[in-house]
């Protein structure tokens, strides 16, 4: 069964009094969703890694922690890096894999993607995988082909009983912060493909959740969130305002 999702990514962003004060409003409005809702929706908060540990402890029950990258390796020499291990060990459930920054501004290569992919499903936590074309690759017409290969590429050693872990996120390089965002139709089209694309990986494709993300706000979620292969968002920049965050949680078809 795939789920709702929402993350918020909140990049480079933060400090100990905004995970504070905007953690504990988000909890406290999301504790107050109807009953149906919470059962279907993760609510996950995605802090820059020094604040991990408090978003864990101020997001209680109602919110799960993610962290926004970690190292291809567990342990040893590697001055700066983080593991998926050590994610796991204080209390993250979820891993963004792959986010256009880190392939664009740190050079992360799809093969590293799937070392850090293979490092965090084997922790146990679940991996965000994030895809997504540059606005020349689409206006070339090599929008589905690259998003294919990054999906291909970063997922290739999965093995059966990991698939409920992954998830994917389909962001747009050109609708990353932005104020650009896909239409709702053009989005679907992508998250079809992408579902094709794990059938044909033999992935239990109906039950991955796949996200879509780049600037994603309260007043284009539910248009995006109406489509039936878009399971949720990624959320960057309207993730850091709790009422517009949470308004995006409410987002959801209420009868689907
Ligand atoms: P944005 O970022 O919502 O600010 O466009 C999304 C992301 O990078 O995950």
């Amino acid at each position: 069964m795939r789920r709702r999702i929402v993350a918020g990514n909140w990049k480079m962003n933060g400090s100990k009094d905004l995970v504070q004060q905007l953690v504990g409003d988000i909890r406290e409005q999301v504790a107050g969703f109807d009953e149906r809702v919470k059962r279907a929706l993760d609510v996950i908060i995605v802090p820059p890694a020094l604040y991990v540990d408090s978003v864990v402890s101020q997001g209680g029950s109602e919110l799960a922690t993610g962290i926004q990258n970690v190292g291809q390796w567990q342990s040893g020499a590697y001055t700066g890096e983080v593991s998926s291990d050590m994610a796991r060990d204080m209390g993250c459930q979820y891993v963004l894999v792959g986010h256009s920054e880190r392939r664009q501004l740190f050079g992360e290569s799809d093969d590293v993607v799937a070392q850090k992919i293979k490092c965090v499903l084997d922790s146990g936590l679940t991996a965000v995988l994030c895809v997504g074309e540059t606005l020349e690759e689409r206006e070339a017409g090599e929008a589905e082909r690259v998003v294919a290969g990054q999906i291909q590429q970063g997922l290739a050693d999965v093995s059966a009983g990991q698939w409920s872990r992954v998830v994917v996120a389909y962001e747009p390089v050109w609708a990353i912060g932005t104020g650009k965002t896909a239409t709702a139709e053009d989005a679907q089209a992508m998250h079809a493909e992408i579902r094709g694309v794990l059938e044909q990986m033999n992935a239990p494709s109906e039950d991955v959740s796949i996200l879509y993300g780049g600037s994603v706000k309260a007043d284009n979620a539910a248009a995006l969130f109406a489509e039936p292969d878009i399971d949720g968002g990624l959320i960057g920049g309207a993730s850091l305002k709790a009422e517009e965050f949470v308004s995006i949680c409410r987002s959801f078809p209420v009868d689907a």
